[in-house]
């Protein structure tokens, strides 16, 4: 696992910001994992200030994403959906025929409603990089403490503590009963796996997850069996972990050389190893 720390919250969503935009630059036709929450924000408006200055090109780029609340309508102002929209999709230049995101209010039934979003995942050849958050409980996509580490994509009671967390940006609409989320099992099956988690309040969590047991209780520790993971931190988030010390001189080999952005992508990187210094 590469975990690089940064300073701020906002560095931290620029370091992801350009590593998603170096996939998209190396692979145009990059099949990407969208994850929503408040985290990843900074990290799709740096994608759009890149696509507005670097003129980044999302015109080949295949989009899917890891959940979505059962029953909003997809133009609630809570809805994933409208999510991407707003912090994404309506500011770059995305084909609609390759925008794949998860649907609340399928019409047919769950059961086979998942098992048709993974298939239409395998033939389109897989995710390549899949973006990640983090809950406070552990939960990585809606797979709640006690999800199978092995889960696939399924329908997914939400706990009390992810409603209490959601309830504060859900004004006056009641936070859902039901998720349904692309499972463990399935996530893990994207060739990389981009984690960022931002602020003090994940420290306790992160460190679980990452230096904790692998646990069913905190699912997102499930991402310690991917031989290819990156994870953006900053001080806060990473102020739990014990083995800070090595992920600081990992970072600084990162960034000090700058080498991260250039060849091999990072990608490669986080499954490969660093390169030595030039
Ligand atoms: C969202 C998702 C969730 C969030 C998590 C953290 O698509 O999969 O697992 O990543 O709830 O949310 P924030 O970023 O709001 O703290």
């Amino acid at each position: 696992m590469l975990v690089l720390i940064t300073e701020t919250p906002e560095e931290g969503s620029r370091i992801a910001g350009r590593l998603v935009a170096q996939a998209i630059k190396q692979t145009p036709a990059l099949r990407l994992g969208l994850a929503a929450g408040n985290t990843p924000i900074g990290l799709y408006q740096n994608l759009v200030d890149l696509h507005r200055t670097t003129r980044l090109d999302f015109a080949h780029v295949r989009l899917f994403s890891l959940d979505e609340f059962i029953g909003l309508p997809s133009d609630s102002p809570n809805s994933y959906h409208r999510f991407f929209h707003q912090h994404l999709l309506d500011h770059v230049n995305f084909d609609p025929a390759h925008l794949h995101l998860l649907n609340g209010q399928a019409e047919q039934d769950i059961v086979s409603y998942c098992v048709s979003y993974e298939r239409l995942i395998r033939n389109q050849g897989g995710i390549d990089l899949q973006i990640l958050g983090i809950g406070q409980n552990g939960h990585l996509g809606f797979n709640e403490p006690g999800s199978s580490l092995n889960s696939r994509t399924r329908r997914s009671l939400l706990s009390a503590s992810t409603k209490y967390n959601l309830a504060r940006a859900f004004d006056s609409e009641s936070v859902p009963e039901w998720a349904v989320t692309m499972g463990l099992g399935a996530i893990r099956e994207a060739q990389t796996l981009l984690l960022l988690a931002l602020g003090a309040h994940k420290a306790e969590i992160v460190a679980k997850a990452l230096e904790g047991p692998l646990s069913a209780f905190i699912p997102a520790s499930s991402i310690q069996l991917h031989p290819s993971v990156v994870l953006v931190l900053d001080r806060h988030a990473a102020g739990s972990l014990n083995n800070q010390d090595y992920y600081l001189q990992q970072s600084s080999q990162v960034m000090e050389n700058n080498h991260w952005f250039l060849e091999p992508s990072f990608m490669q990187v986080a499954q490969t190893g660093l390169p030595a210094k030039p």
